[in-house]
């Protein structure tokens, strides 16, 4: 078995997945967001504090693999250098007191994993990742052959989100909220420009809807002193019709250049219906399989860490103690 950790934001992770099977034998999450709800967003110096409370907390549960593991994997990068370091920190000292060997864990590649939790690998595939921290169209073609077709060029599309809803005060993450909240709104009320609607570019944008987003806000403000309820819906439903409306139109150029046998949709804000809405119809248009990963495995979590490290288990990718590092950002696989 390999035991997985995970802190690379706000979630405190460990997962225990068996190498032979693929079975998830354990696995708990800890996640900080009501901590960091009053702030609008994740603090990294309270992340961290956080992650040194919980990560012990859910190893005691584990003790009881112990014996049977084979390997520590750890996420060291992207994420906050600050969080990372505390999984890390754990995981070296796991590996150094059970003397097992160490894996270095891609956090991208555990979010296209996500996919693969119990499953069989499905590859090539094109895969559309929209996190916290990510918007990017990337060609996985093996473990080691994943390309970045597609970024963003500022902010990402979950942070948008976060950022929209911080805006009107209504909590973080944004995604959920904003989603709800979208429910009850009028999406045709305002109209927000579609970033990049021009460029023939396949490339992502989102600070610029942001800052519309923003002087729409405003306005209501002065024109009504504070803005109301169903304001606050009617902005969510119009930013969430634009936001996937720019993800859409992108997407649908690279189907227009060649649609991909399988296609997927990772990273926490691939939860968000509206998106996998119009993307299973894309898919269904072109004849495309479409792969999504299970509601509890889209957000942070150590299972898809776990997932990735039994294959560079069986690759022996491994990495000694000392030279283990964390990196905040990636260019690349
Ligand atoms: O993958 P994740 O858990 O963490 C990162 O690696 O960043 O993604 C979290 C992001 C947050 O920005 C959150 O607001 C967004 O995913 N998110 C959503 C939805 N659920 C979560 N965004 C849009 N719609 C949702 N339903
Ligand atoms: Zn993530």
């Amino acid at each position: 078995m390999i035991l997985s950790i995970e802190s690379s934001c706000d979630d405190s992770s460990i997962a225990i997945t068996n190498i032979e099977t693929k079975e998830l034998i354990y696995h708990k999450k800890i996640s900080q967001e009501l901590q960091h709800s009053v702030y609008g967003g994740v603090v990294p110096e309270l992340a961290a504090r956080l992650h040194v409370e919980a990560l012990p907390k859910i190893l005691e549960e584990c003790k009881e693999y112990f014996p049977a593991l084979k390997a520590i994997a750890v996420t060291n990068a992207p994420g906050l250098s600050v969080t990372l370091m505390e999984g890390v920190t754990m995981a070296k000292a796991l590996a150094l007191s059970l003397d097992l060997p160490l894996i270095a864990v891609n956090h991208l590649k555990g979010h296209i994993y996500s996919l693969f939790i119990e499953k069989e690998e499905v590859l090539p595939i094109t895969i559309l990742l929209v996190s916290g921290g990510h918007t990017q169209i990337i060609e996985a073609n093996s473990l080691n052959d994943m390309n970045i077709i597609a970024t963003t060029m500022d902010d990402s599309f979950g942070e948008s989100f976060d950022k929209v809803s911080k805006m009107m005060k209504l909590g973080y993450p944004g995604g959920p909220i904003v989603q709800e909240y979208a429910l009850k709104g009028d999406e045709n009320r305002f109209e927000l420009p579609i970033p990049l609607r021009q460029s023939p570019n396949i490339e992502f944008s989102y600070s610029g809807l942001k800052n519309a987003v923003r002087l729409q806000i405003e306005k209501l403000e002065n024109s009504e002193n504070e803005i109301s309820e169903q304001d606050k819906y009617d902005i969510c439903a119009c930013f969430q019709k634009t936001a996937v409306a720019h993800i859409m139109q992108k997407t649908k150029k690279l189907f227009k250049q060649k649609a991909p046998k399988n296609f997927a949709i990772v990273g926490g804000a691939s939860a968000n219906i509206y998106l996998r809405t119009q993307i299973e119809d894309l898919c269904k248009t072109n004849k495309t399989n479409l792969y999504l990963s299970q509601l509890k495995y889209c957000s942070d979590n150590a299972a898809m860490i776990g997932r990735v490290a039994i294959e560079q288990y069986k690759q022996n990718d491994f990495i000694s103690i000392d030279e283990i590092d964390v990196k905040s950002r990636l260019k690349e696989f």
